[in-house]
């Protein structure tokens, strides 16, 4: 329909000149190929044997990643559609940390089956509804079959890590990784009640290119990306007296422009002596309160670094404020804003304060903090690409295995828990009345793309593979799935491929939620460009006289 219908032969419009409009069958087409377009890009880099995508950005900057959620964050998607596709990937990132490529891949194939049946006259609601349905019958499914495991067994955490990052370009390295991960996140685990809570902006991850990823450590303390401003202060301060400041060590500029007349080379001199008194006094506060290290959010004058080194008190500046916090956390310190407040009481404690050199840079490490629970990961690696690569898998990592601490419960994966979720669907469809029964089924063989496509990416006929894992599902072989460095199907649970409960479940919703939404949208209505202010108005002149006025 047109967007000016027609009153008694005159036009009425309702919307504004340029804006488009596309209605029913029309729209919902045009939304589930843009969804499905995204779910096809990031399949390929589905499992173990998935391939990795190189993403160059406007400024030419390139990343390289299997990453679903980076892949879709950096392709600038422009298409609505295939943007809530980018956000169920965001959704899933926040929440639980691992399962991007999944979920997003399983959202285009229940849009692709849905698409098959609405050409067959199944109205959307009706499959919505049978995708809601099939939704939770899954979450049942996954809560039944799930293994109960020790939320403190670090062996095990270990191995729920190592198979997040088989899928990774680190995978060589991901025994070494993995170990650091759990460690990480059992270092900060809390226990609340029954339960254990482990948040991840405890743990400080750094990273810098050189050596190799095996050189990538777990450091019971906290990293700093920065040197020591001065090189006549101490590099190595044991038992730490820690000073945190929150405000320059300078003397303040004026805001607005002051003028002093200067009639002598006295004045001049009492002048710049007041300056150094102030810098002297600042210096002497830190002192006072007993500090003997210092760590400042802002500046630190040329001066008062000569005048702290002179006191014998390591110093470092401009410390990002997320650093800041972590290091009130770690050392009991309190970051002071106004240094006239400063006293003892406001110190941290570390047992040592050292600046060591890594790669060609130096850092600073705090370490034996007075709160033994802050730890940091020091990332190292060939390149850049590969650091910035095993940052994200190890976050993916270290997702899992709070995933698992908070809520332990595990699945074996390769494909196994899908295909028994899709049985267990298939039972079910068949006692449903009329076309919902058709969704529920669609939704039971679009589980199946899983396993399809790891087998796919490992190089094996998926077909074949498919049969026989329902075969062995029917048989009632709970964790019959893909091994895809064997090229056969495997016991997933005897070769240890374990995934969190978590994961799987915020795969199913968030993947449902996002092929509903997409489903749910029968007119989509969009406002005209926005004209940029430096392309002139149609019949003017590019350049030239006239071409200024409207800029
Ligand atoms: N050795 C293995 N054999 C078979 N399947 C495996 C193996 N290791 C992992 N998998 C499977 O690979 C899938 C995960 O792949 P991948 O990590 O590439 O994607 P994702 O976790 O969905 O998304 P992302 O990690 O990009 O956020 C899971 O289904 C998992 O069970
Ligand atoms: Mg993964």
């Amino acid at each position: 329909m047109s967007a000016t219908p027609q009153l008694a032969g005159t036009p009425v419009l309702i919307l504004k000149e340029g804006s488009t409009r596309e209605r029913g069958r029309g729209a919902q087409n045009a939304n589930i190929t843009a969804a499905c377009i995204v779910a096809e890009t990031v399949k390929s880099s589905l499992g173990p044997k998935g391939m990795d995508k190189m993403l160059v950005d406007s400024l030419g900057d390139v990343t390289i990643t299997s990453d679903g959620h980076t892949i879709l964050k950096e392709m600038d998607i422009q298409h609505p559609a295939a943007k809530m596709m980018v956000e169920v990937a965001k959704t899933i990132d926040d929440e639980v940390g691992d399962g991007t490529t999944s979920a997003v891949v399983i959202a285009g194939e229940l849009l692709g089956k849905a698409e098959d049946l609405i050409e067959k006259n199944v109205h959307p609601t009706t499959l919505i509804d049978g995708y809601r349905r099939a939704a939770e019958k899954a979450l049942g499914t996954l809560e039944k079959i799930a293994i109960p495991v020790k939320p403190t067994d670090k062996e095990f955490l270990k191995k729920v890590a190592m198979t997040s990052m088989a899928s990774k370009i680190v995978a060589e390295n991901r025994e070494h990784l993995a170990d650091i991960a759990a460690s990480a996140i059992l270092h900060v685990a809390t226990k609340v009640g029954e339960q254990y809570k482990a948040d991840l902006d405890d743990i400080m991850v750094e990273k810098k290119p050189g050596e190799s990823l095996t050189d990538t450590k777990l450091i019971e303390g906290i990293v700093l990306d920065k040197e020591v401003v001065h090189p006549g202060m101490p590099k190595r301060v044991e038992d730490a007296k820690i000073a945190l400041l929150d405000c320059a060590l300078e003397v303040e500029k004026t805001e607005f422009d002051a003028k002093l007349n200067i009639e002598s080379p006295e004045q001049m001199d009492a002048f710049l002596k007041q300056e150094e008194n102030i810098l002297r006094e600042m210096v002497e506060k830190v002192s006072n309160a007993g500090a003997n290290v210092l760590i400042c959010q802002k500046g630190i004058d040329d001066l008062a670094q000569h005048f702290l080194a002179r006191k014998g008190i390591l110093a470092v500046r401009r410390v990002k404020q997320s650093d800041m916090e972590k290091l009130a956390k770690a050392t009991g310190g309190k970051v002071v804003t106004n240094l006239d407040d400063m006293t003892e009481k406001d110190l941290g404690y570390a047992k040592l304060v050292e600046e060591r050199k890594i790669g060609d840079d130096k850092m600073t490490f705090i370490e034996g903090c007075k709160n033994p629970r802050s730890v940091a990961i020091l990332i190292r690696g060939g390149t850049e690409r590969i650091v910035n690569e095993a940052d994200r898998s190890i976050h993916d990592a270290l997702c899992v295995v709070r995933d698992v601490v908070q809520e332990p419960k595990i699945l074996a994966g390769g494909g196994a828990p899908e295909l028994e979720i899709a049985r267990a669907l298939k039972n079910y469809a068949n006692g449903l009345p009329g076309k919902e029964q058709l969704a529920v089924q669609a939704y039971a063989e679009a589980l199946e793309i899983i396993p399809a496509t790891l087998s796919e990416n490992a190089g094996l006929d998926p077909i074949d593979i498919l049969t026989e894992l329902r075969a062995r599902h029917e048989k009632g072989e709970t964790w019959a799935g893909v091994g895809v460095h064997e090229g056969k199907v495997m016991d997933t649970k005897k070769l240890e491929i374990f995934e969190p409960l978590a994961v799987k479940k915020q795969i199913i919703k968030s993947a449902t939620e996002a092929a509903s939404m997409i489903l749910k949208i029968d007119d989509v209505i969009a406002a005209g460009k926005m004209k940029t202010p430096s392309t002139p108005p149609k019949g003017l002149p590019e350049t030239g006289e006239g071409a200024g006025e409207f800029d």
